[in-house]
Parts: structure tokens; C-alpha cells; sequence
């Protein structure tokens, strides 16, 4: 069996999800369920034994020892963290907690448990880390993309939070011989995604028709990818993957704010037209994030060539798919919108004022 952390947040539960379709092999899920985690996420897995939730945090070594101890797993992927960029502007501290503090727990503990094992079990143990493209800064509009060999530029208390444990993550392998993989994803979309980040926020603003707050010009750019190929990517490189190696992962759609919020509101007005008008009517300037990183692009021709990964969807695919699912889901969508949630968006976009 696998242990996985952060597994009843967006990427890391549709993770366990896709796993234990693919694969059936069992899953213990540590998960702290902060604001951001939720069973319901989970809901379809409720009486499945092959998925096991433990309710805690990973910055709690006994805890962490214990599901070591009791579970044997052969692998750990390690999604949990603070994620969300404004927040980390918000309050920092929190991101050094769970980024680098957890992480350095869940090393040692996977070390500890490691160093016991015979020599064919340790040779076979894997520590997967989950990160991201932000650690390595901001391009101009006519760098190549990132690839595995470019400096680490981190400009925002999460993406630094981030970057110090990729560190931690690549020394653990230096020093210790822990086998480790780190692979760094683009910004990624799909079901189940907390309506904070982009995307799903701009489909539940639209959908109770409130405006859909762009930062600055709108002009940065992210790389997008389906959160079901990031599912796809982590089990290749979990496979095939060579230990202390990282793997880039993203998508080839490099697009500007902008657009995608166009291209959300024409699905909406497609599949639930409001009679008051394109939904585009809603869009609103609003102050920048300070620190705003203006483009992101991965280069992810290493895990293509190396280990034969390539996405399935293209954005046009993706985006339909994940509009259509956030329609279907009203109710999951309802209740992630507890009074937490307003107290953020209350304090995030109260600050900004309009810019237009
Ligand atoms: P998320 O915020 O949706 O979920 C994070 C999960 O971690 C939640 O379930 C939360 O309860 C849990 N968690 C937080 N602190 C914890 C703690 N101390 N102990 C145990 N559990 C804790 O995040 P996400 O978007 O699913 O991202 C998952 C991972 O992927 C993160 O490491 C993130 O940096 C990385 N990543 C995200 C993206 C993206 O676009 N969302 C892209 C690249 C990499
Ligand atoms: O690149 C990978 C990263 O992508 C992950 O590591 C992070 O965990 C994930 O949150 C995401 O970070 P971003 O900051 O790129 O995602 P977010 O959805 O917050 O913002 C995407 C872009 O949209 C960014 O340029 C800011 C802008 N934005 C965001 C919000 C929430 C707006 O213009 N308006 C908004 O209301």
C-alpha cells in the first residue's frame, strides 16, 4: 500500500481516486482537513476498504511514525500543503509550518521507517514530493519555458515555502540515500477544486452572478493541465521515475488570465444561459497581487522522452469537462462555501478596489 498526504484536497483527491481505479492497490490518506481538504471530495470512496483516512497532521511525528509502523507502505506521495498564493501574502507562517516543517517530519519519519526495511523493500521505496513550477520565478515574455535545469527564483511566501522543501527533499537524497522523485506541475484544473483559485472561482462567481474579480491586466499567463493527467504523471513517475531525478509536468496551454476567464464565461453561456446576458458583463478589474509573477511555461519534454508521458486532454477538452462537472456538482460546490470560505473572500477582494 501507498501512504499519501493531503489526500482530500483538490489535486491529492482526485489522486487517490484515479489510484485506486488504476492500480487497486490500497491507500492510507493523512490529511489535516484545513479549509482546503474535504471527505466529500472523498465521497465515493466512503465504503471502499482499499482507502484508509486518517484524520491528523504531518508535522505530528508520533502520529506519522505510527502510520509507518502500522501500514508498511511502499511508497509515499506527499501533495500536503498550504496552496494558495494569497493567502501566503495573507499569513505566511502557516506555509513555513506545513511546507518546510511538515515536510522535514515526513522525511525523517519515511527515513527512520526506511532505514529499517531489508535491503529489497528499501531498494523499492519511494518518496514522491509534489511541487510546483512557481519555485522557479517569473519568465519574460520570450523565455523558453522552465525546464529541470533552471535556477530556483521563488517570489512568493508559498512558492519559497515550496522551493525550501524541494531542498529538503533533493538533500535527504544526497545525504542519506533516501529515493526520492520530485516533480514540478504547471497550474492545474478539473473537479474538486477549492473556489479560491482561478478557475473555479470565476464559474461559482458567474453562476450566482458576482463580478469576476481579474488582478491587474490580466495579461499573466499560466500553463494549464487536467488535473486527471497530473493524476497520470505522479503514477508514471512513481513507476518508472529514477530516484534523486525531478520531472517537470505540465500541459503545453500557456494562456493569459484573460482568456481563460473569456473561454469560462462562452462555455456557461452555452450550457446555462443567463437571461440577464453573457456572463462576460461580469468582469471586473481589480487591484494586482503584490509580487504578481507575470508567465509560467514547463517544459516537460523530459518526462515525455525519458518515461513516455504525454496528457490526454488538450485545454478545449479540459475546460468543458471541468464546467460541466462544476454544473453537476452544485452540491459539493454549496458546501465547501461554508462561512470559512466567505471570511476569505471577504478579506481577499474587499482590500482590492476596482480598477476600472
Ligand atoms: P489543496 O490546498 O487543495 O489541498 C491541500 C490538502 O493538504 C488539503 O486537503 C489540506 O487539508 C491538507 N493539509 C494542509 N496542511 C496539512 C497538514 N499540516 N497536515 C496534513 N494535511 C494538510 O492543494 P492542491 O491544489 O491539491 O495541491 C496539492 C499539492 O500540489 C501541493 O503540494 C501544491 O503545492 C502542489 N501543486 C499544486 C498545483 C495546483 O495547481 N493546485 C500545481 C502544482 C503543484
Ligand atoms: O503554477 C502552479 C501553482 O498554480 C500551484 O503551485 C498553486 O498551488 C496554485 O494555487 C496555482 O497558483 P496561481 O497563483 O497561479 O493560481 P491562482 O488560481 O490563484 O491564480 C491564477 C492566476 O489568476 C494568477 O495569475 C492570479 C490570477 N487571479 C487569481 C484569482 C484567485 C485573478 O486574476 N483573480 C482571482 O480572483
Amino acid at each position: 500500500m501507498i501512504l499519501v498526504t493531503g489526500g482530500a484536497g483538490f489535486i491529492g483527491g482526485n489522486f487517490v481516486q484515479d489510484w485506486i481505479a488504476a492500480t487497486g492497490e490500497p491507500v492510507v490518506n493523512l490529511d489535516k482537513l484545513t479549509y482546503a481538504g474535504n471527505l466529500e471530495t472523498l465521497a465515493l470512496l466512503a465504503d471502499d476498504a482499499r482507502h484508509i483516512f486518517v484524520h491528523g497532521d504531518i508535522c505530528d511525528r508520533a502520529l506519522v511514525d505510527s502510520l509507518f509502523a502500522a501500514h508498511k507502505p511502499r511508497a509515499v506521495v506527499h501533495f500536503a500543503a498550504e496552496s494558495h498564493v494569497d493567502r501566503s501574502i495573507h499569513g505566511p507562517g502557516e506555509f513555513v509550518r506545513t511546507n518546510v516543517e511538515g515536510t522535514f517530519t515526513l522525511l525523517e519519519a519515511a527515513r527512520a521507517y526506511w532505514n529499517g526495511l531489508d535491503a529489497e523493500a528499501k531498494a523499492g521505496f519511494r518518496f514522491h514530493h509534489i511541487s510546483t513550477d512557481e519555485v522557479y520565478g517569473s519568465l519574460g515574455p520570450h523565455d523558453p519555458p522552465f525546464s529541470e535545469t533552471n535556477n530556483y527564483e521563488p517570489n512568493s511566501p508559498y512558492s519559497a515555502s515550496k522551493a525550501a522543501s524541494d531542498h529538503l527533499v533533493r538533500a535527504w537524497f544526497h545525504t542519506y540515500g533516501l529515493p526520492v522523485l520530485t516533480t514540478n506541475c504547471s497550474n492545474n484544473y478539473g473537479p474538486y477544486h477549492f473556489p479560491e483559485k482561478l478557475i473555479p472561482l470565476m464559474i461559482v462567481n458567474a453562476l450566482a452572478g458576482k463580478p469576476l474579480p481579474i488582478y491587474g491586466d490580466g495579461q499573466q499567463i499560466r500553463d494549464w493541465l487536467y488535473v486527471k493527467d497530473h493524476c497520470s504523471a505522479i503514477r508514471t513517475v512513481l513507476t518508472r521515475g529514477t530516484p534523486g531525478e525531478t520531472y517537470n509536468v505540465g500541459g503545453w496551454n500557456e494562456k493569459p488570465n484573460l482568456e481563460i476567464v473569456h473561454t469560462v464565461c462562452a462555455l456557461l453561456d452555452e450550457l446555462k444561459p443567463d437571461p440577464a446576458g453573457s456572463y462576460v458583463r461580469l468582469i471586473t478589474y481589480v487591484t494586482d497581487r503584490p509580487g504578481h509573477d507575470r508567465r509560467y511555461a514547463i517544459d516537460a519534454r523530459k518526462l515525455e522522452r525519458e518515461l513516455g508521458w504525454r496528457p490526454a486532454e488538450t485545454f478545449e477538452t479540459g475546460i468543458r469537462k471541468t464546467v460541466q462537472w462544476y454544473l453537476d456538482n452544485q452540491t459539493w460546490v454549496r458546501n465547501v462555501q461554508s462561512g470559512a470560505y466567505r471570511d476569505w473572500v471577504a478579506k481577499n477582494y474587499a482590500e482590492r478596489e476596482r480598477a476600472q
